[in-house]
């Protein structure tokens, strides 16, 4: 559904993006990360036909942004970071006069209205003046827009950005909803863990280079390559459970946490299955009184990521 390759964009002698290939398959939802300035405004910018690139190819269902603008338009919905604000204008009057650039006509073209405000569940607001709406409706509101020609492509920038925590779980679902119906999603974000359980796919963008490009799990493995098993036993023995998991083939090192006390077990290549800590511990008469995965940190894979990390 979007294919770019080699996509190439400077500025001066800036790269703001620099050989971008990358490809979204129909109902993908991609996380496009990367920090403020590393490219993503710049890529939607492009595959939006808003923007030239410098050079490199980009096609948006299957039609080139060079000779397309028009057909890659009707199929794209494509949302800023930031919007006009459209002074005494009220909810409805906003989407229809989109509505209305979009050549929706007579009364379909109220119905759709009505409908893309109930998919983001701005109904009540319909007669709400838009510079009365909070932050989270107004990007709502910008979701309404964009869905309101009904296209197959979403290119959404940065949308949780200034949204509190309860209209950035509004806007999960949102997007749960769309992905559910088979939109294909590209949604870029400055933070990886807000977008990570909605996205199949991520990429990894850091001054306008891609550094990582497939699943938020590969990801996490890239990062941490082995399983880390967080134990802890009773009566003050952590101490002595070191030493005595340390003997274990399977571990490869333990780091005790001394003010909270528990033990962060790292076991050996390959080994994902960290029950044999406890079949040991318990054996030799200890109280087990926690075993669980120790599950990287999103924001750990982030960042080791945007540090060339790889082990
Ligand atoms: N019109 C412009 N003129 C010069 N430099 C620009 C322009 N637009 C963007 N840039 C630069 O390109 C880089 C990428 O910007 P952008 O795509 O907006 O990043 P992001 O959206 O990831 O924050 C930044 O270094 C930015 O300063
Ligand atoms: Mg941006």
């Amino acid at each position: 559904m979007i294919e770019t390759r080699d996509l190439t964009k400077m500025y001066g002698d800036l790269y703001a993006l620099d050989r971008l290939s990358i490809k979204l398959e129909r109902g993908d939802v991609y996380g496009f990360i990367g920090p403020n300035g590393s490219g993503k405004t710049t890529t939607m910018r492009i595959l939006a036909t808003l923007l030239n690139p410098s050079w490199g190819e980009a096609t948006v269902c299957g039609y080139s942004i060079y000779n397309s603008s028009k057909d890659i338009r009707r199929v794209v919905g494509y949302m800023p970071d930031f919007f006009g604000v459209y002074d005494d204008m009220k909810v409805i009057e906003y989407l229809e006069f989109f509505a209305a650039a979009y050549r929706i006509q007579g009364p379909a073209r109220r119905k759709k209205c009505e409908e893309v405000l109930e998919m983001v569940d701005l109904g009540y607001k319909r007669d709400a003046l838009v510079t009365s709406l909070s932050r989270g409706m107004t990007q709502r509101l910008g979701l309404a827009r964009v869905l309101l020609h009904d296209p197959q492509v979403l290119l959404l920038d940065e949308p949780a950005s200034g949204l509190d925590p309860r209209a950035r779980i509004e806007l999960y679902n949102r997007l749960m909803e769309l992905r559910r119906i088979g939109k294909t999603i590209m949604v870029s974000s400055h933070i990886l863990p807000e977008l990570a359980k909605v996205c199949n796919k991520i990429g990894i963008i850091e001054r306008g280079k891609l550094e990582f490009d497939g699943d938020v799990e590969t990801a996490i493995k890239q990062v941490r390559p082995r399983t880390k098993m967080m134990v802890g036993v009773g009566e003050g023995r952590n101490a002595e459970a070191k030493t005595l998991l340390e003997k274990e083939a399977g571990v490869l090192e333990i780091e005790h946490k001394e003010p909270e006390d528990y033990l962060i077990v790292t076991l050996g290549e390959g080994i994902k299955d960290g029950s044999f800590l406890a079949d040991t511990l318990i054996r030799s008469g200890y109280r087990l009184k926690m075993l669980k995965e120790d599950e990287p940190n999103l924001e750990d894979v982030f960042i080791g990521i945007t540090k060339g990390l790889t082990a």
